[in-house]
């Protein structure tokens, strides 16, 4: 086929694919056969690959995915994705409307939207084709799960009528019950662990290293923010309405209300009609109409005052106790779990539910076989919230809490003030050590590119770490035997564990996991001791001078490190390159008579080596580059230099200095 026949034919089946797409999930009157379309589907897929010049990353194809694993790209948010207040009551809705009447001075309008239970996405749009997909994240950054996105068909790709050239919408992305309910059999019928809500099934599966996988799971988008500049609607609802014929799926049933009687009868319908929808909600989001009023209104630190959540009260109902497990979590703390007779519960079969911790068993006065209450909040797994001590069988025992971790047999220890039972054995208990490496593999700790808490315990169960330090010896024939580890994805781990010699000692610091550092507390140790065997000489009294730094904490400290193998630890990672000094330590002779300089360094010298040449010029305050550019002060010339350094510093008029003259400047 010539070039130019194939671009026409790719551009055919893209056109003839969307509009199948919108007979199919806009109009719901499909024109041909799921056959059909998949052959239209696969001619164009086809076409694409041979023909890579006409790719288009917002083509119908991208909506079957691709297997290629990529991490995600952190984005930060151009508008903070904030959460919002809660409330759970008809009166506190009540008086966060008259904090509005009485904040603006106004009688706005307001629109209550349900509040779709699933995980919360913003999507640019650039032109009128969807740019970039972000998670919420930790509300300023988010995780890049653009490819995801693409394939999840209530997303419009590119926009119809006239949309604004630049705006971000948000929205959430759910798995409809039934999506949810087939996933979960499926999963069963391999083994697999089942998702415990819709709400962990979607953001399970949007984070998801393959997207062909993401494809075939069906997810649903819903939208109910739209964010810009100059866009064509002052009233938030409007704008929406606007979005829909932009392409966008909105958050359905939303509706405009005029005070808090219409709010409260919205409340009061939906709190039994949700049970009928396709998907989980869990409350009723109340908005501000204006959007003029919203920006007055503006946001507290961490919500917007122009819109509040209204919380359904969580189902309850009534099922039978048939054991306790007790798991041992990462940091050591001892959950018990009760087993239950499987009972449905809000669209999904409840089996499990949290007990916290002993005091729960005790306060609930549980026993064996006990008919128990079971709700739902907005936990990943229900909670037993009472007992029915009426259906209680005679004779049958209280639960009792363990005195031994069952993962390691240690005795559990359990301090002060706490309502948790912990396995002290830090370096010897399987979960504990699991969890210590995940700590210090982290995004806030050393941030290692490429590892993730599966590879851990791959890494783990296969016996090739027990510690942080064996990571940096793991040989890329360990990592390629792993199961579903690809040369590329070995090479990125060791890369990225190489990174780390970059991560400054006081990132290092908290990574090791001592408990009570963290961050900000390793930051202010790694201020004022400076380098690693200072904290480590350090006593009482110097390490609770320290700023922040109170008895518990120094007690702590010294604890770790009278430790020999965490002395031995932190030999070895230094043995791998780790920093274990806080960098511009205001070192002996240093000054700043070089501050805002610039210095390219070349050739032979007499009186210094080059890296001395280097180190002087950092001492007195200077910055070292290795080519040179307009913004170099100076070139420091020594014997034998490359007459092209010599000619670009000519050309750009850098001046080029010799040693002596160096040593004017600094003296
Ligand atoms: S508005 C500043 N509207 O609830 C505006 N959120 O606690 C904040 N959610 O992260 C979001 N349905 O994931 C809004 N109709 C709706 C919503 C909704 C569900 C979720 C969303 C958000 C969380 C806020």
């Amino acid at each position: 086929m010539l070039q130019e026949e194939a671009r026409k034919r790719i551009n055919q089946l893209r056109k003839d694919i969307e509009q199948h797409n919108h007979n199919y999930y806009k109009l719901s009157q499909p024109t041909i056969t799921d056959f059909e379309f998949d052959i239209l589907m696969g001619d164009l897929l086809a076409l694409e690959n041979k023909y890579p010049q006409f790719s288009d990353p917002n083509s119908p194809s991208q909506r079957v995915g691709s297997d290629i694993s990529k991490e995600f790209q952190q984005v930060t948010h151009q508008y903070p994705m904030l959460s919002l207040a809660n409330s759970y009551s008809e009166t506190e809705v009540g008086e966060f409307v008259q904090r509005v009447e009485k904040f603006s001075g106004e009688v706005p309008d307001y629109v209550c939207e349900l509040k779709l239970d699933g995980t919360s996405i913003s999507l640019t749009y650039q032109d009128g084709e969807l740019l970039r997909a972000v998670t919420r994240g930790d509300g300023e950054k988010g995780d890049d799960v653009t490819a995801n996105v693409r394939t999840i068909r209530s997303v419009p790709l590119k926009l119809q009528g006239n949309y604004p050239s630049s705006f971000e919408i948000r929205g959430e992305i759910v798995m409809p019950f039934a999506v949810f309910d087939a996933l979960n059999r499926e999963r069963a019928m391999q083994g697999e662990p089942l998702f415990a809500n819709p709400r962990n099934a979607a953001s399970g599966t949007l984070k998801m290293q393959n997207s062909s996988v993401v494809a075939s799971r069906k997810l649903d988008a819903y939208f109910y923010h739209v964010l810009g500049e100059n866009l064509p609607e002052d009233g938030h609802f409007e704008l929406l309405q606007l979005a829909a014929s932009w392409g966008f799926q909105l958050s359905p049933h939303a509706r405009k209300c005029k005070n808090s009687e219409e709010i409260v009868s919205f409340l009061a319908e939906w709190d039994t009609n949700r049970e009928t929808l396709p998907f989980a909600t869990d409350g009723v989001v109340i908005k501000v109409n204006s959007r003029r009023v919203q920006e007055e209104l503006g946001f507290t630190a961490k919500s917007p005052r122009w819109a509040i959540a209204y919380k359904f009260k969580a189902e309850r109902v009534a099922t039978r106790l048939l054991g306790v497990a007790f798991q041992v979590g990462r940091t050591g703390a001892v959950t018990p779990v009760a087993n239950l007779e499987p009972v449905q519960l809000g669209g999904t079969v409840v089996k499990r539910a949290s007990l916290h911790n002993a005091d729960i068993i005790s306060g609930l006065d549980l026993h064996a076989n006990d008919l128990v209450f079971v709700e739902k909040g907005g936990e990943i797994i229900p909670k037993i919230v009472g007992v029915d001590t009426t259906q209680r069988v005679p004779g049958n025992a209280p639960i009792q809490f363990i005195s031994h971790c069952p993962e390691c047999n240690t005795f559990l220890v359990r301090e002060e003030g706490e309502a948790a039972w912990y396995c002290p054995n830090e370096d010897g208990c399987p979960p504990l050590i699991k969890g210590k490496i995940e700590h210090f593999i982290g995004r806030k700790a050393m941030n290692v590119d490429g590892l993730g808490s599966e590879t851990i315990d791959l890494l783990y169960q296969q016996g090739l770490v027990r510690n942080v330090a064996d990571l940096y010896e793991l040989k890329k024939e360990q990592l390629v035997a792993l199961e579903r580890m690809g040369d590329k994805s070995a090479d990125r781990i060791l890369e990225g564990l190489k990174n780390t010699r970059e991560v400054p000692f006081e990132r290092v610091l908290f990574a090791l996991g001592i408990r009570f550092v963290g961050e900000t507390v390793a930051k202010k140790l790694a201020r004022e001791l400076k380098t690693v065997e200072q904290l480590q000489r350090a006593d009482l009294a110097t390490l609770t001078a320290v700023e922040e730094i109170g008895g518990k904490i120094a007690e702590s400290i010294l604890e770790w490190f009278s430790r020999e193998q965490h002395l031995l630890l932190i030999d070895r990672l230094r043995a791998a390159g780790l920093r274990f000094e806080t960098e511009n330590m205001v070192k002996e002779g240093s000054t700043e008579k070089l501050k805002g300089l610039t210095f390219v360094v070349s050739g032979v010298f007499n009186g210094f080596s080059r890296d001395e040449l280097k180190a002087d010029i950092e001492l007195h305050g200077g910055k070292n580059v290795s080519a040179i550019s307009a913004k170099t002060s100076y070139l420091i010339a020594g014997e034998n230099i490359g007459p092209s350094k010599m000619e670009k510093a000519t050309q750009l008029k850098i001046p080029v200095i010799s040693e002596e003259a160096y040593r004017e400047l600094t003296n």
